[in-house]
């Protein structure tokens, strides 16, 4: 059975989408992948357990997509749901707005005690993001096309790490 919502915007062939299928495929069965541009919000209310994710565009946006599905996302009941987010960024040409993207959607949840997934900022370098909270990312950060080689393991361990937060 799938409990697990996992909602990527972005395009289809894009890295975001390509996170959420590597996300997917360690789930297996238990998580099905949602573009925010096609999702509704009875999509997300079907799911105990929510991924979100996107890169970061413009000044500390989300993909456009998220811009347009955030008002559903946060009018459904999110109280008793965990949330896990990761966000995709690139840490030279954007070393002041790295990943922020996520941030953004962190800020926009109404129970970020609910929020499971935070990582540890060592091994980036950049000098200030939004989706970083007391030393830690809010979620995972994924830097596609300066650390390509990161990829892989920092979600092989992520999945791992909210495995053992949510317990599932
Ligand atoms: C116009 C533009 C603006 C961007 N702004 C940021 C930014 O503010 N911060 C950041 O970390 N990355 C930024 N990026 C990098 C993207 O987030 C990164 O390339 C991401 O992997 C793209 O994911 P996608 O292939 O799913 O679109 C930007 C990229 C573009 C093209």
């Amino acid at each position: 059975m799938s409990q697990i919502g996992i909602f990527f915007g972005g395009k289809d062939n894009g890295s975001t989408a390509k996170v959420a299928r590597k996300i997917q495929e360690l789930f297996g069965d238990q998580a099905t992948v949602h573009n925010v541009s096609s999702a509704a919000r009875q999509d997300v209310e079907k799911y105990d357990f929510l991924i979100l994710g996107t890169a970061a565009w413009g000044i500390g946006e989300m993909h456009s997509d998220w811009e347009r599905f955030i008002d559903k996302l946060v009018e459904s009941d999110l109280a008793d749901k965990k949330v896990a987010l990761f966000g995709l960024g690139d840490q030279k040409i954007y070393p002041e707005s790295f990943v922020d993207g996520m941030g953004t959607i962190f800020c926009r949840l109404p129970h970020k005690e609910n929020v499971i997934g935070y990582t540890s900022t060592r091994g980036y370098n950049f000098y200030y993001s939004t989706a970083e909270k007391e030393g830690k990312f809010v979620g995972l950060a994924i830097d596609d096309d300066t650390q390509k080689e990161f990829t892989d393991k920092r979600i092989s361990d992520w999945v791992k790490q909210i495995r053992a937060e949510a317990n599932i």
